[in-house]
């Protein structure tokens, strides 16, 4: 492995996420080799990022793969945040935010936030992001969380058969295919989702914030309003319409039966009847 070169670390203004950066032609998965590290902790991996330019078992949310060939931006960073455990659902929250206002910057496209943390432009899946964790109140407690993003794909060597990039919606697309022929910097489109993320996991630590970012991930939510199927395990579970988004990025439904139902994880998809 390789500690990335100055063009990441003289431009980033972080103090801890990105302090160490490995950067890998190939690997398995990103997270898996962040999530070993933080649970051996064997040094202080805070702030640690793993990035790839390609994953032969790049992993999904809910089990899936993640078809991650060159051209992506395939990243896990490794956090040990000092919030309250009434917090961790926020973590979700900030990421989405941090990749979703970074590609919009950097891109020039407008994208926006399914629930809970998939980029998406036109309906169509950019990014996604998982975040596995080991909360138990010691001081190996940590957060990876694992960012991929089609960046300068060819959609046709996306693997739709099994990958999360298509679940549910079946539709994914990469920035390459929406501005067509404008280059993006990859290292570029990583600094100012590190800087980001560095940010609002500060900003999580004051109460105060927490209605603010709450309000700035509803204005990236593309599913207000809408009317959804919930699954579980992959299975269809119920119908519902989206209320609204709780203080802690929880999403408020009310189920065709009239019942009121809180969610902070799961998979959903958005009805054609809308
Ligand atoms: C999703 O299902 O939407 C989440 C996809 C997360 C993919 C990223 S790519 C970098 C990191 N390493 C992995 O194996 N998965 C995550």
């Amino acid at each position: 492995m390789e500690e990335i070169y100055k063009r990441i670390e003289l431009g980033l203004r972080n103090h801890v996420i990105g302090k160490q950066i490995y950067h890998y032609k190939k690997l398995k998965s990103t997270q898996l080799l962040a999530i070993s590290l933080a649970e051996n902790n064997i040094k202080n991996e805070e702030g640690t990022v793993i990035l790839a330019d390609q994953q032969d078992e790049g992993r999904g949310r809910g089990k899936k793969k993640w078809s991650s060939p060159i051209g992506g931006l395939w990243m896990s960073l490794i956090i040990k945040p000092r919030i309250e455990f009434t917090k961790f659902n926020m973590i979700s929250v900030i990421s989405a935010i941090s990749v979703c206002e970074s590609i919009n910057r950097i891109s020039k496209l407008k994208t926006s936030i399914r629930w809970p943390n998939d980029v998406l432009f036109n309906n169509k899946k950019l990014a996604g992001i998982l975040i596995d964790s080991s909360i138990n109140n010691s001081n190996h407690d940590y957060v990876v969380i694992g960012i991929g993003i089609n960046i300068d794909i060819d959609i046709s060597k996306i693997n739709l058969s099994n990958a999360s990039n298509s679940i549910l919606s079946r539709k994914v697309t990469s920035i390459q295919n929406e501005i067509k022929g404008r280059a993006i910097d990859r290292f570029m489109l990583m600094k100012q989702i590190l800087e980001k993320i560095e940010l609002y996991l500060s900003l999580l630590e004051y109460d105060k914030y927490n209605s603010i970012i709450i309000g700035i991930y509803k204005q990236l939510f593309d599913t207000l309003g809408k009317k959804i199927i919930v699954y579980q395990d992959g299975f269809k579970k119920y119908n519902a319409t989206v209320k609204d988004i709780d203080n802690y990025g929880g999403l408020i439904l009310e189920r065709d039966d009239n019942s009121l139902e809180k969610i902070y994880s799961g998979q959903i998809s958005i009805r054609e009847n809308n």
